[in-house]
């Protein structure tokens, strides 16, 4: 299986957990765009769901492939989210941010009473760390936060390059409007810790690492997807 097959399998097999009723959190990234759109035909099919996107990238396809929209004000409680992810531990500790809608996919998974991760096995390590870390920053003060964070990460033993995200040559700038640093520690062996420090800078909007949040992941291999959850 290609890499996408894996992703269409994770998305599938998620799908299974739909029901509906359901207020959806509707997640980012190339898996989560293939989560939209098989539930676009399960829609199309009957499926009676309303769905909350985490990103305008999501938004779009969802109206270019007839998935019915809220916002969260409209509907501030969600039953379950689901969303891709960059890396997670045996814990269902992830990173999330890659695609740059941490700070709208935290909300809304916080918002949800269970979240599900789907992703391809290759995003499954011991420990958190190897895809740098992205870290959501307001563009006013950029430097002292970059220094501050840098502080709270040799307070955590933890070191590695911290570098501002850019498109071309401009700074990405996020839905909400922020910048991302993207944190390459290499290793996050407290990632609880860190989440503390981080939010301790006032510059910092939020961060990627998104602790007992997801519940339930669902990771598709060559031998088909297969079910985590996540310890209690
Ligand atoms: C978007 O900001 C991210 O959190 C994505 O959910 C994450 O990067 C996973 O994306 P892929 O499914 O494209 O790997």
């Amino acid at each position: 299986m290609d890499a996408r097959a894996l992703k269409i399998e994770a998305a599938r097999t998620a799908l299974t957990h739909v029901e509906s009723g359901m207020r959806l959190g509707i997640g980012s990234g190339s898996t989560a765009e293939e989560f939209v759109r098989l539930l676009a035909e399960r829609v199309a099919g009957g499926l009676a769901i309303i769905g909350v996107p985490t990103s305008e990238r999501t938004a779009k396809l969802c109206r270019e492939t007839g998935v019915p929209l809220t916002t969260l004000d409209e509907t501030p409680e969600l039953d379950l989210t689901i969303d891709g992810a960059d890396e997670f531990d045996p814990g269902l500790v992830l990173i999330k941010g890659g695609g740059g809608a941490l700070l709208r996919e935290k909300i809304v998974a916080a918002a949800s009473k269970r979240m599900i991760v789907i992703a391809d096995d290759s995003k499954q390590v011991d420990t958190l760390g190897r895809f740098p870390l992205p870290i959501e920053v307001n563009p006013f003060g950029l430097r002292a936060t970059e220094i501050a964070i840098r502080r709270v990460a040799d307070s955590l033993a933890l070191s590695g390059p911290i570098t501002l995200r850019m498109t071309k040559d401009a700074p990405f700038v996020t839905d909400g409007g922020h910048f991302i640093l993207d944190a390459s520690f290499g290793r996050i062996p407290d990632p609880r810790a860190l989440s503390t420090g981080l939010h301790s800078v006032p510059g910092v909007v939020e961060h990627g690492l998104f602790i007992g949040l997801a519940q339930m992941a669902v990771v598709a291999g060559t031998d088909g997807a297969r079910t985590i959850l996540a310890r209690q």
